[in-house]
């Protein structure tokens, strides 16, 4: 049998997180040996907001540097920057014709971003969910591993598969999302959900000292105010990470502990702390050795990338053949 396609994607941010990492990028590694996994730095939805040019390179190789050195294997996946397969643009021009416009305009996302950037509301913030359609559909990729925050897109991405091939013919399977186990990691505030932007993040370059200064002023369970009053790890932060990083025994202790107050915040965290900045340290340690050989990465997206034109070029010829585009 051969393994399904899966196909997720990342934002060249400049520097990744811990949500990051627990959200996605721990389980694209995970799934590596189940599925032919293609993961993509999304360069061209990273321009959606206003950004430096000059500084765009850099983050784009910080991303991929960051998936390799998290573990995903360039010789069991494809690494590839999106830019580099020219067809992702071609084909989100084509589904964006069969794209309602009226369902792009009610996206959660959309609305929090042109609220955001408002100075800047541009077509491509709007059209982002038809460019991640092209993005899946152009490999055909049938699974798609995304944090809760991504699943309008997915279903989007659904819609216009369909929508294609009711108009144009069976060319695309529907993508179907794959939700991951610690799906929404918030920032060490506990006010949203960790990002770069926010400055709310544990960065995956962060030092040992700065990982346990940061956990220590992380926020848990708000209402577990004093010592002495029992906590509920369901709705604490520094368990959903927990739940990423630590051991069984060790969750099942928190757990337990934590209900009864008879383990506290602050040996809780010591306790996170100890199991994410060996995690950090690994990642940092390889990520260094890409920094001092970025040959080495080059060949991994340049290979990726070559993969992806190929797969690419043959599902465009089906779908100019499909469409009416392909002259004979
Ligand atoms: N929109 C996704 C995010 O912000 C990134 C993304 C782009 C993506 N293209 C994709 C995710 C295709 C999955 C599949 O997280
Ligand atoms: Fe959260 Fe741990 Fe405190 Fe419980 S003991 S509230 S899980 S930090």
């Amino acid at each position: 049998m051969p393994k399904a396609r899966l196909l997720s994607g990342i934002q060249p941010t400049g520097g990744l997180h811990v949500g990051n990492y627990l959200g996605a990028i721990q389980n694209w590694v995970r799934l590596q040996d189940e599925y032919e996994c293609l993961y993509s730095v999304v360069d061209l939805h990273a321009m959606t907001i206003p950004y430096e040019p000059g500084e765009m390179p850099a983050r784009v190789f910080e991303a991929a540097a960051m998936l390799l050195a998290s573990g995903i294997d360039p010789a069991r996946a494809t690494v590839f920057v999106q830019s580099d397969v020219p067809e992702h643009s071609e084909l989100a021009w084509i589904l964006s014709c069969v794209t309602p416009l009226g369902e792009l305009e009610r996206l959660t996302q959309f609305k929090e971003k042109s609220e955001e950037h408002k100075k800047s509301v541009n077509l491509g913030l709007l059209s982002y969910p038809v460019l991640q359609a092209a993005d899946i559909l152009l490999y055909k990729a049938e699974v798609v591993p995304v944090g809760e925050d991504q699943v309008q897109h997915l279903e989007i991405s659904r819609e216009i598969a369909r929508r294609f091939n009711a108009r144009f013919g069976p060319v695309f399977p529907e993508p179907r999302a794959l939700l991951t186990r610690t799906p929404r990691v918030m920032g060490v505030d506990g006010q949203a959900k960790m990002s770069k932007s926010k400055g709310n993040g544990i960065m995956l370059r962060d030092e040992p000292a700065k990982v346990r200064a940061l956990l220590k002023t992380a926020a848990t369970d708000p209402a577990r105010v004093r010592r002495q009053d029992p906590g509920n790890p369901d709705v604490c932060n520094v368990y959903t990470m927990h739940k990423g990083l630590s051991t069984e025994a060790t969750l099942a202790r928190v757990d337990r502990e934590c209900r009864t107050a008879a383990i506290g915040c602050i040996e809780c965290k010591t306790l996170l702390a100890d199991a994410m900045v060996p995690v950090l340290d690994a990642i940092r340690t390889k990520a260094d050795g890409y920094d001092r050989e970025p040959a080495r990465l080059r060949e991994v997206l340049s290979r990726g990338a070559a993969h992806c034109r190929e797969i690419a070029g043959r599902t465009m010829d089906e779908v100019r053949r499909a469409t009416g585009l392909r002259r004979s």
